[in-house]
């Protein structure tokens, strides 16, 4: 069966640390979504790794880790990353596998972000980046180029027809394009000659149909999502379960868990609404002790309150059978914690999460007394303080969901299980 991780709110709510401690029990891990905007940290005996493209799974040699063809990458920051996780004892030449459907980035998907994002102004939002939203454009506009085309003949002839297109499109923006870039991207496919290219969904299937368990590994988060987030400042994917089906090729009854994380606070980073956002010093404490500064880009990640009717909608669209709360230690040192229960727009109460991204809220909170102990030395939830289970509980029975992983440091080891009750 296939059993899925998915981010609940903004991104980074620490998806790559538990799919990293979750590997053991899974004979592949598999990325669906997304590509390098993602930034996925691992840590573990005094290391810290960061993947964007790679699995999570990478660093445990029985676990077949698998690039589905609904995620877009881009060679040169793969290639990059392949090289540090192979110095850091993963062995990708065994255990990675990459779907010939996965669409590639170009250079010049890159630069047409940057001057999306700059032809925007003030509306911008937020991009990483790294061509995403141009790769999946030409994705759907069925002008796209796979990872499988770079072993066609006519490769050569068909990625200029498509740098071709996009010069036009530099045209209209008035945007001159820095190609500099080119001649190491050519370098990194041939470097990724080296690694298996394979038709992904036969291969997902086949392990399938021999009773092995695969875990799905979500990049970014629900209120990003292309459909169901703040659009327009959303990612270009579907980072929801439903993007499981399409972007690994397994059927919807062959989905068995699907685990919910998130933080027991709320980031964003980027623009867009973020109703319980903390502008104050008490976010400036949320930020510094979270070290929320973007994996990816290094950005200042956005802070705030946790959000319950943000969590509620994101558990509704995934069908949500367990949470794992994160990086409840960084609240260690708080007087008081205030989680929003709803909210008011237009002077009426409400419960919904909004249509338009750009609704005036007023989250509506309940408080919690803060515990004022350190919780990264607790192992078991009897050793977490008293004020703790209370706010874990309530957030549980407000949901509905049971919080079966309560994480309490970056590292592998600080992770305490909790029975479903
Ligand atoms: P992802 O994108 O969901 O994988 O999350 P990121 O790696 O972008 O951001 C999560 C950050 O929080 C990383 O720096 C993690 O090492 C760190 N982290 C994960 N879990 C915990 C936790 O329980 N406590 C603390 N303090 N940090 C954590
Ligand atoms: P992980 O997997 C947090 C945000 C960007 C921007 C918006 C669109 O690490 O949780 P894009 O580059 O996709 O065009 O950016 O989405 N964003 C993320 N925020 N974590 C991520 O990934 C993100 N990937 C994209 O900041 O607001
Ligand atoms: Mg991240």
């Amino acid at each position: 069966m296939v059993d899925v991780i998915l981010g609940l709110q903004w991104g980074d709510e620490g998806k790559g640390k538990i799919v990293d401690v979750l590997t053991g029990q899974y004979d592949a891990i598999a990325r669906f979504q997304g590509g390098p905007n993602a930034g996925h940290t691992l840590e573990f005996e005094g290391k810290k790794i960061v993947l964007h493209t790679i699995p999570s799974g990478i660093f445990h040699k029985d676990a077949l880790n698998i690039i589905g063809n609904g995620v877009v990458l881009d060679p040169i920051i793969l290639v990059k990353e392949l090289k540090n996780v192979e110095s850091q004892g993963a062995l990708p030449k065994q255990n990675l596998k990459i779907s010939k459907k996965a669409h590639l980035i170009l250079p010049s998907h890159r630069q047409l972000d940057a001057a999306s994002e700059a032809s925007k102004g003030i509306n911008k939002i937020g991009s990483t980046l790294k061509g995403i939203g141009p790769t999946y454009m030409d994705k759907t506009g069925r002008n796209g180029l796979r990872i499988g085309d770079v072993l066609a003949p006519d490769f050569l002839d068909r990625y200029q027809k498509l740098k071709e297109k996009h010069m036009g499109m530099f045209k209209m923006y008035n945007y001159t394009p820095d190609f500099s870039m080119e001649e190491e991207w050519f370098e990194a496919i041939e470097q990724l000659k080296a690694y298996e290219f394979i038709d992904s969904e036969y291969e997902i299937n086949y392990i399938l149909e021999q009773n092995k368990q695969i875990l799905a590994e979500g990049a970014q988060g629900t209120l990003l999502d292309i459909d169901f987030g703040n659009y327009p400042f959303v990612t270009s994917s579907n980072t929801t379960s439903a993007g499981v089906c399409s972007g690994l090729g397994v059927p919807p009854t062959k989905i068995r868990n699907v685990m919910g994380i998130f933080k027991a606070y709320c980031t964003r980073v980027g623009s867009g609404p973020f109703p319980t956002e903390l502008l104050d010093e008490t976010g400036e404490h949320l930020r510094k002790e979270g070290n929320e500064f973007g994996s990816t880009t290094g950005r200042p990640r956005r802070t705030g309150w946790l959000d319950l009717v943000a969590l509620k909608y994101a558990i509704m669209i995934n069908g949500v059978t367990e949470l794992f709360m994160m990086k409840g230690d960084v609240l260690n040192n708080m007087d008081t914690l205030k989680v929003a229960v709803a909210y008011k727009v237009d002077g009426k109460i409400t419960y919904r999460f909004p249509y338009d991204a750009c609704t005036q809220i007023e989250p509506m909170y309940r408080e919690f007394k803060g515990w004022k102990t350190d919780i990264r030395t607790s192992k078991t939830v009897e050793e977490l303080p008293a004020e703790m289970i209370e706010y874990i509980q309530f957030i549980e029975a407000e949901l509905g969901v049971p919080i079966t992983i309560v994480s309490v440091g970056p590292d592998r080891k600080e992770t305490i299980f909790r029975k479903k009750n």
